[in-house]
């Protein structure tokens, strides 16, 4: 079986890569990536000498690149990592997200249309629901909450969602589309809120939490989002969505208070800052249907998780400094300086 993973280079969708060729030995992975600012080469290393494993930097919206690599490897499946994904860059500049988001989905689609294939997964994210109020800890997203997105980000993200929903029922396509909640782990950007508050906290810098940090977010391991998809691929249903989330709702302040016991690092580093744009203030899955279809259940608990997590971060202090060292200094003197 021929898998092309998009996005590999990233957070989730590398830990998906190291994750398929170590459960799956009969499955070759190539890696489709153009290597953004937030894909990274160094981070396939360990699997870049695999035999089963192919990267091939490239840009999902390229036609004439992706329709070549399925004219190569002829691929049974695709699952789509592929994004722009920060909503503090959507804000900034939307337009990227747009392009890569949902153009990007449509010609990946456009080459399974062309090639055949046994199953399009698309990555999508629980933040296509909007937000919950924080006095309602009673209410979850469902597979049936209407969509109602709140950044550029998730709009793209809807839209792809809408789109690839749409090309299975107009054109048939074998189309899955999971919806997770915030991940956190290895190789995680450190741009989103957990590694940069342990990054920041390492270099005793300050720890900038947006507003009051009363918003909530449903972590969930990475590795378990992987298994999920996994199960998805193989045994879900197609032209259905699937919410995944572990039930683990954090409030950002308590996130950042437990990285600053956990590193020794005072509370007093903790800055409040001018709050995101439309922030979201609630996200909460409710797993039901993956769990009543296809058994699934997160097997990392939070506690454990995050404490993995920091301890990879101080481990690997060469992968994060050299993502922070370049480009990254302009990012945040942008983002923060005035904040
Ligand atoms: P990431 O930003 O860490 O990685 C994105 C990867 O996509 C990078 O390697 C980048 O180089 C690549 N990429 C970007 N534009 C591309 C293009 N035009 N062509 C080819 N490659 C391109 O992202 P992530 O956090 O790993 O998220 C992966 C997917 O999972 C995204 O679709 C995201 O929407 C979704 N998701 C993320 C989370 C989360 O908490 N991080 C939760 C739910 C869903
Ligand atoms: O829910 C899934 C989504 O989770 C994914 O689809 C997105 O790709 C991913 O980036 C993530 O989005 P969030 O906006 O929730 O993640 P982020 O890490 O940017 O922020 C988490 C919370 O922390 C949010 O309420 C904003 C806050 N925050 C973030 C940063 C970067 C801060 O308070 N300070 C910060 O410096």
């Amino acid at each position: 079986m021929t898998m092309i993973v998009t996005g590999g280079a990233g957070f989730i969708g590398s830990n998906f890569i190291f994750h398929m060729l170590d459960k799956h030995p009969d499955c070759r992975v190539v890696c489709l990536d153009k290597l953004t600012y937030a894909g990274s080469l160094s981070t396939l290393r360990s699997v870049m000498d695999n035999p089963n494993f192919r990267f091939v930097r490239a840009d999902i919206c390229d036609r004439e690149a992706v329709f070549g690599l399925f004219e190569e490897e002829h691929p049974d499946i695709v699952v789509n990592f592929a994004a722009e994904t920060h909503v503090d860059r959507s804000i900034d500049d939307p337009a990227i997200f747009l392009k890569t988001n949902i153009l990007g989905t449509q010609t990946l689609m456009d080459a399974c249309r062309k090639y055949g294939i046994a199953r399009f997964h698309q990555v999508g994210t629980d933040e296509v629901y909007g937000d919950l109020p924080l006095d309602r800890p009673d209410l979850f997203f469902t597979e049936s909450t209407p969509i109602r997105a709140s950044s550029p980000y998730s709009a793209s993200k809807a839209s792809a969602d809408l789109l690839a929903m749409a090309y299975h029922r107009t054109f048939g396509l074998p189309v899955t589309i999971s919806r997770c909640s915030n991940n956190y782990g290895p190789y995680q950007f450190p741009e989103k809120l957990i590694p940069l508050m342990i990054a920041n906290c390492l270099n005793d810098k300050p720890l900038p939490v947006y507003g009051e940090g009363i918003n909530v977010r449903d972590w969930l391991y990475v590795e378990d989002h992987c298994r999920a998809i996994d199960l998805i691929i193989h045994n879900g249903r197609v032209g259905e969505v699937y919410n995944v989330g572990g039930h683990n709702e954090m409030r950002n302040i308590d996130i950042v208070k437990l990285i600053c016991k956990e590193l020794g690092k005072p509370e007093s580093l903790i800055t409040h800052v001018g709050d995101r744009k439309g922030h979201d203030m609630r996200y909460a899955i409710d797993p039901a249907k993956i769990h009543g279809e296809l058994g699934w259940l997160p097997e990392t608990k939070f506690a454990d998780g995050i404490k993995k997590t920091i301890q990879w971060y101080v481990n690997n202090r060469g992968w994060w400094q050299e993502i922070i060292s370049g480009e990254y200094q302009n990012y945040y003197e942008k983002m923060y300086g005035n904040r």
